[in-house]
């Protein structure tokens, strides 16, 4: 058994269509077994968050690519403010659906905004606080498409974007992690089961190698 030395900031990214969201949940739900565990996204965990979520997602109004990134990152504010930054204080281990390397992948590479300018403003947003550690759900984009089409869901004004937007966000997610030492990469194109026993089993081992958890 194993207990956590403090808090710690997981997140979890990838295009749409990759699993992450299913992913997310399910590795909370197997994590908060043993360790204190919360649950959290981006947009939208906090009441001002919700509003935001259905503004962007929506989008019956004309938003602007920077407007859209700095709604996400007022979502994010709000969020580092409300929920995660209180979390990481109790010690616990808080394992956000998406965080600030979304706005760099999709406003950043998607939509062609200034990167230095998205990590000046996302830094500022999350008091510093970066996550420990990512786990990145790698799934090709015909996979991804095929998935989104079969939900059966209405589309979000992300899902509807043209194929060359979602290539280009998965090219940012791959030049942005390559940069990094602590991505896991978990492949989505498993079945469920093992993707998430691999993403527990890879995140279990970061964190004791890391002297996140020790033993009881
Ligand atoms: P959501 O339904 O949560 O999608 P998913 O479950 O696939 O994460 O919608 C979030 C959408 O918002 C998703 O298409 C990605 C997009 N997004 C950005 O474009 N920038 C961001 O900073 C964040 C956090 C999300």
């Amino acid at each position: 058994m194993y207990k956590l030395t403090r808090g710690v900031l997981v997140s979890v990214e990838g295009i749409d269509g990759s699993g992450k969201s299913t992913l997310t949940r399910t590795l909370a739900e197997r994590l908060s077994q043993s360790l204190p565990t919360l649950l959290t996204k981006e947009p939208g965990d906090t009441p001002l968050g919700q509003q935001i979520r259905t503004l962007v997602q929506e989008k019956k109004v004309a938003i602007c690519p920077k407007a859209e990134y700095l709604l996400f990152a007022a979502d994010r504010a709000q969020h580092f403010d409300q929920v995660i930054i209180p979390a990481l204080k109790k010690n616990i281990l808080v394992i956000s659906d998406r965080l600030a390397d979304s706005s760099l992948a999709y406003q950043g590479f998607g939509r062609g905004l200034d990167c230095t300018m998205i990590n000046t403003i996302n830094t500022w947003a999350m008091n510093e606080r970066y996550p420990d550690v990512t786990l990145y759900i790698k799934v090709s984009p015909d996979v991804a498409y095929e998935r989104i089409i079969k939900r059966q869901e209405a589309l979000t004004s992300f899902e509807q974007e043209k194929k060359t937007f979602m290539l280009n966000v998965l090219k940012g997610f791959e030049s942005i992690f390559k940069e990094r030492s602590n991505v896991l990469y978990i492949s989505g194109e498993q079945n469920p089961e093992d993707v998430l026993q691999d993403a527990h089993t890879q995140l279990i081992q970061w964190l004791i190698t890391h002297y996140f958890l020790s033993t009881l």
